[in-house]
C-alpha cells in the first residue's frame, strides 16, 4: 500500500552505520579527534539520524547554512528554515581540518557518531538571531542558546553509530519510518500532525478535535527535547496525554508518538521547519494554532501561518491548517472561536499560563472549561511534588 506523503527531498534517510560496520567504527572513532555535543546538538544528531532532518545528511556547510539563513531554502532549493548547525571554539577548530573524520560524544563521554568534516567556517550569530528568531535580544531562548555557541560552524556529513539522546518513553518511540508504516497499516490517507510542547488544553484538546472530524487521523506528537526551563517537564506531559486519551478520545483514531527535537521558539520559521519534519513522519496536515512555537511577545498571534505564504504548495508538500486562537465561551456553551462565536470577550474563558500555574501550585483544579479536571490531577500532583 502507498505511503501517505512523499519525505521532503524524496527519501526518507537513515544516517545509523550499518550494525555489522559498527564496532569497526567505533574502534577507528577512538583514535579521532573528539568533540562532545550538547543536549541540543545531540537532539539534532538523533533527529538526522532517524531521517526527521531528511534531506539533511549531516550539520549544514557554508551554502546551505547562508541559504537557509537568508532564503529559508537549502542551497540546492528546497525550502528548510531552521539552520541545523554543529559549533566549535577556536581552539577546537583550530586542531581540525577539513576532509578529516571527527568523532562526536555525548555528554557522558561516550562516542556516538563520526563527522566527516567537510568545512569549517565563521558565522555572524547576530545575523542569524535577527533572520531566524526576529530579534537580536538575548532574553529570547532561542537567541540566548545560539550566542553561547562557539565562533566556528562544522559542516559534513554524519554516521551515527549509537542513538544519542536519553531514550525516554520507548513506548512512545515511533521513528519517521516507524510512524509511516503505521500510517499505512491504518489505511490513513490525511494524517494530521500535532506539534505542542505545553500540557494539554482544552483549546489544543478543540483544534485537535476539529482536525480529526476531517482528517482519517491524528498524530500527536509532543517536543520531548530540550525546552525552556520554566516550561512542563516532558514525562509530566505526556502523562497529561495519557489521561487525556484514556477519558476522551477514540483510540484507534490516535497515535501518540515523542519528538525528540529540541524547542528553539523560532515562532514562524520554527512552524516551517515543523512541518516539513512532521511530513517526514508521514503526516499529510500540520495544525498551526495561535502563536505556534512562540516565546513571549516576540511574534504577532499570526506570523506563524502568514509565513506559510511565503513558500508554494508544492515546495513544502505538507498542508498546514490553520486555527485561530481558541477559547470555551460560557454563551455558546462550548469551545469556539471568533470565526464561529458572536460573543463579547467577558463570555469567554481565558485564564493566562501565569494564572494557571499559580492556581496549579495551590492545588486549586483550573474551571473544566479550561483543563479537564483529569489532566489538572496530574499537573497538581507534579508541581506538589
Ligand atoms: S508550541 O510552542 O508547541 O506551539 P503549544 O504546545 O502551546 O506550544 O501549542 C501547540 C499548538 O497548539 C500550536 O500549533 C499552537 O499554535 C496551538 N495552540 C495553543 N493554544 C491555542 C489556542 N488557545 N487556540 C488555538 N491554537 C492554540
Amino acid at each position: 500500500m502507498r505511503e501517505t506523503i512523499p519525505p521532503h527531498g524524496g527519501e526518507l534517510l537513515n544516517l545509523f552505520a550499518p550494525a555489522e560496520a559498527r564496532a569497526d567504527l567505533l574502534d577507528r572513532a577512538a583514535g579521532l579527534p573528539a568533540l562532545t555535543l550538547n543536549e541540543r546538538e545531540l537532539s539534532d544528531l538523533e533527529m538526522l539520524a532517524i531521517g526527521a532532518f531528511s534531506p539533511l545528511r549531516g550539520f549544514l556547510g557554508a551554502a546551505d547554512y547562508q541559504s537557509v539563513v537568508a532564503t529559508m531554502h537549502l542551497a540546492n532549493g528546497l525550502p528548510w528554515s531552521i539552520p541545523i548547525t554543529l559549533s566549535a571554539s577556536q581552539e577546537q577548530a583550530d586542531a581540525l581540518k577539513e576532509g578529516q573524520e571527527v568523532a562526536l560524544r555525548d555528554t557522558a563521554g561516550q562516542i556516538v557518531a563520526i563527522l566527516t568534516l567537510e568545512e569549517k567556517y565563521g558565522y555572524d550569530a547576530r545575523h542569524e538571531a535577527q533572520q531566524v528568531y526576529r530579534t537580536t535580544e538575548e532574553a529570547h531562548p532561542g537567541v540566548r542558546a545560539l550566542y553561547a555557541q562557539g565562533p566556528v560552524l562544522l559542516g559534513g556529513p554524519v554516521t551515527v553509530l549509537r542513538r544519542p539522546g536519553r531514550q525516554q518513553f520507548p513506548q512512545y518511540r515511533l521513528d519517521p519510518a516507524d510512524s509511516r508504516r503505521v500510517f499505512v497499516e491504518k489505511g490513513w490517507k490525511r494524517v494530521v500532525g500535532f506539534q505542542t510542547r505545553n500540557p494539554v488544553h482544552r483549546a489544543h484538546e478543540y483544534i485537535q478535535k476539529c482536525a480529526l472530524e476531517v482528517g482519517d487521523g491524528l498524530f500527536l506528537h509532543p517536543l520531548v527535547g530540550e525546552t525552556k526551563d520554566d516550561d512542563i517537564p516532558a514525562d509530566v506531559r505526556m502523562r497529561c496525554y495519557e489521561v487525556l486519551l484514556e477519558g476522551y478520545y477514540p483510540r484507534e483514531r490516535v497515535v501518540l508518538g515523542v519528538l525528540p527535537a529540541a524547542m528553539r521558539y523560532a515562532g514562524p520559521r520554527e512552524a516551517i521547519f515543523h512541518a516539513l519534519v512532521r511530513k517526514n513522519y508521514g503526516c499529510t496536515h500540520f495544525i498551526v494554532g495561535r502563536d505556534h512555537a512562540g516565546v513571549g511577545n516576540y511574534y504577532g498571534t499570526y506570523d506563524a501561518q502568514h509565513i506559510f505564504d511565503e513558500f508554494t504548495p508544492d515546495e513544502l508538500g505538507i498542508t498546514p491548517l490553520f486555527f485561530e486562537h481558541a477559547f470555551n465561551c460560557r454563551v455558546c456553551g462550548c469551545m469556539a472561536s471568533t470565526k464561529t462565536c458572536p460573543h463579547g470577550k467577558e463570555h469567554h474563558v481565558f485564564l493566562s499560563g501565569t494564572k494557571v500555574r499559580e492556581m496549579l501550585r495551590a492545588g486549586e483544579v483550573p474551571p473544566v472549561e479550561f483543563t479537564r479536571p483529569e489532566v489538572a490531577r496530574v499537573l497538581i500532583d507534579s508541581l506538589r511534588g
